[in-house]
C-alpha cells in the first residue's frame, strides 16, 4: 500500500484525547474560529463542502454540500430549522462512528457548529444509538465542556452566532437510522419512515427543514473549512474522495477500525491493515459495506474500495464496512442470521417488507438446518424481487433483498446442495433460543 496522511483518528490515541483541553491543544475549534472571526460567509462554505466532493458517510455517498444547499434560504423561508446527526449506527459491521466518539467528540461538535453556521440554523440535534452508552455520556460531557467554553449556545467565541447542541438516545432500532424514521423517533413517536417526497430540505423535524447526516460526514467538515475543499478533492479516486473510517470484521486476524484512502484495495485491505484471513485460510466471501450491499467473491478482493469500482461488481460501499468470511463459512447460515435481522428489524408499514424479510428468514432457516424445500432458491429470488428496488417506503426491504438475491447468485449451487443433501455440510452447531424461527 502506499504511503498516504490520516487525519481522521490522529487525535484518538491521544491520552484524553475526549477532553476540549486536549482537543485545542491539536488545532481543536481554529476551523469554528476561522469561520466565525475571519469570517467566512455561509455560502463560502458551502462552496468549499462542494468543491471537496466530500459524499456522505452513512450508506448512501450523497454530496454533503449539494445536501447542505437544498435547505431554503431562510430569508424567503424563515421557518426554524435544523442539523439531526445520525449516530444511530446499527447497520451490522459498522462500528466506526463510535471510535470518533468515545475518542474525539469536540471534532464533532466543531463539525456540527461549522455545518449549523452554513446552513443558518441554531440548533443541532445528535441522534446516538441507545446501545452506545459511552458515546453519549462522552458526547453530552464534550458538550457541557464546549458550552463553558463559550463554543455552544448563546453568541458562540463572542460573535452574533448561537447555537445550542442536543443529544437524544436511541432505544435499540436499526430503522431510526434511517433519516425520516430517527425524525420521526425524535419527535417522540414510532420510528416508522415517512414516504419521500417530501425530502428533509423541505419538511424534515416537527415539519420544519432538517438536514440529515451521519456522524463521519460531518467530522469531516473542520478539515474541510481548515486546508479547503481542493485539498480532500485531491485525495482518492474520481468520485470517492478523502479518507474513510473502514470497519472490518469476520474471519481476520486483526479486525478493527482503520483510516484508509479512497483508492486502495480490498485485498490490501485485508492482507496489509486486517493481517489477513485467519487460520491460514483463504477467503471465501465478503461484504464490503455491512450486511445491507451484495455480498461478493473471495476472488474479488483485488477490487478497490470506492462507490463506482464496487458498483461495477455489483455492489456498494455502504458504510465501509467490510464483513470477511473464510472458507469453512455456511453461507445458509450467514444469510439466515442476516434475514433474521431484517426481519426483527422491519418496523412493517409496507407489506412487500414485512412479510418478504419473515419469508427470507423462514426459508434461509429451513435451508441451513436440512429442510429445504427443491424449489426454495428460486422462491428466494422472487421473493427478494418483489421487495426490491424500491418498491416500499424506505430501503429496508432493499437492504434484505440485495444480499439474498447476490447469495442466490453467486452461491446457487452451495445452497441447492444443501437443499439435496438435507442438511448443510457447513452449518457450525447450532445454538438456539427463544424466538428463533
Ligand atoms: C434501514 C436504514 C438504516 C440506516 N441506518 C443509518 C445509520 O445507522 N447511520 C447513518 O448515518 N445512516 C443510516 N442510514 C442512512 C440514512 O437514511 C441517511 O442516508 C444518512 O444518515 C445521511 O447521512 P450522510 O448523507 O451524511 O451519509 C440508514 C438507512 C436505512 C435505509
Ligand atoms: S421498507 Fe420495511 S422498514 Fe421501511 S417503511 Fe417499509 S416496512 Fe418499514
Amino acid at each position: 500500500m502506499k504511503p498516504f496522511e490520516k487525519y481522521l483518528l490522529n487525535r484518538t490515541t491521544l491520552p484524553n484525547s475526549h477532553t476540549l483541553a486536549v482537543y485545542q491543544a491539536n488545532g481543536g475549534y481554529k476551523a469554528l474560529e476561522k469561520v466565525l472571526k475571519k469570517p467566512m460567509t455561509p455560502a463560502e462554505i458551502i462552496a468549499e463542502m462542494k468543491a471537496s466532493n466530500l459524499r456522505g458517510r452513512g450508506g448512501a455517498g450523497f454530496p454533503c454540500g449539494m445536501k447542505w444547499s437544498f435547505m431554503p434560504d431562510p430569508a424567503k423561508d424563515p421557518r426554524p430549522r435544523y442539523l439531526a446527526v445520525n449516530a444511530d449506527e446499527s447497520e451490522p459491521g459498522t462500528c466506526k462512528d463510535r471510535v470518533l466518539m468515545e475518542k474525539d467528540p469536540h471534532g464533532l461538535i466543531e463539525g456540527c457548529l461549522i455545518a449549523a453556521y452554513a446552513m443558518k440554523l441554531q440548533a443541532v440535534y445528535i441522534y446516538v444509538r441507545g446501545e452506545y452508552r459511552k458515546s453519549y455520556d462522552t458526547l453530552l460531557a464534550a458538550i457541557a465542556e464546549a458550552r463553558k467554553a463559550g463554543l455552544v449556545g448563546k453568541r458562540v467565541m463572542g460573535t452574533d452566532f448561537s447555537c445550542e447542541v442536543w443529544m437524544h438516545k436511541g432505544a435499540g432500532a436499526y430503522i431510526c437510522g434511517e433519516e425520516t424514521g430517527l425524525m420521526e423517533s425524535l419527535e417522540g413517536k414510532r420510528g416508522h419512515p415517512r414516504p419521500k417526497p417530501p425530502f428533509p430540505a423541505g419538511f424534515g423535524l416537527w415539519g420544519q427543514p432538517t438536514t440529515v447526516n451521519n456522524v463521519e460526514t460531518i467530522f469531516n467538515v473542520p478539515f474541510i473549512v481548515e486546508r479547503g475543499g481542493a485539498w480532500l478533492a485531491s485525495i482518492g479516486t474520481q468520485n470517492s474522495k478523502g479518507n474513510f473510517l473502514c470497519g472490518i470484521s469476520g474471519h481476520v486476524n486483526k479486525p478493527g477500525v482503520y483510516e484508509l484512502p479512497f483508492g486502495v484495495t480490498a485485498r490490501e485491505i485485508v492482507d496489509e491493515v486486517a493481517g489477513g484471513i485467519w487460520k491460514g485460510r483463504k477467503c471465501k466471501a465478503w461484504f464490503p459495506g455491512g450486511s445491507s450491499c451484495a455480498l461478493l467473491r473471495g476472488e474479488d478482493l483485488d477490487v478497490v474500495l470506492d462507490h463506482d469500482s464496487l458498483r461495477a461488481k455489483g455492489s456498494s460501499l455502504g458504510t465501509a464496512a467490510m464483513i470477511v468470511m473464510d472458507d469453512t463459512t455456511s453461507i445458509a447460515r450467514v444469510m439466515e442470521i442476516i434475514a433474521r435481522f431484517y426481519d426483527h428489524e422491519s418496523c412493517g408499514q409496507c407489506s412487500q417488507c414485512r412479510e418478504g424479510t419473515q419469508w427470507l428468514a423462514q426459508i434461509f432457516h429451513r435451508i441451513a438446518t436440512g429442510h429445504g424445500k427443491p424449489d426454495d432458491v428460486a422462491t428466494l429470488e422472487s421473493l427478494a424481487k418483489g421487495m426490491a428496488p424500491a418498491k416500499t417506503i424506505c430501503a429496508l426491504a432493499d437492504a434484505a433483498a440485495i444480499p439474498t438475491l447476490s447469495a442466490v447468485r453467486i452461491f446457487k449451487s452451495e445452497l441447492e446442495e444443501c437443499i439435496r443433501q438435507a442438511k448443510d455440510p457447513l452449518a457450525p452447531p447450532r445454538i438456539e433460543y427463544a424466538g428463533a424461527h
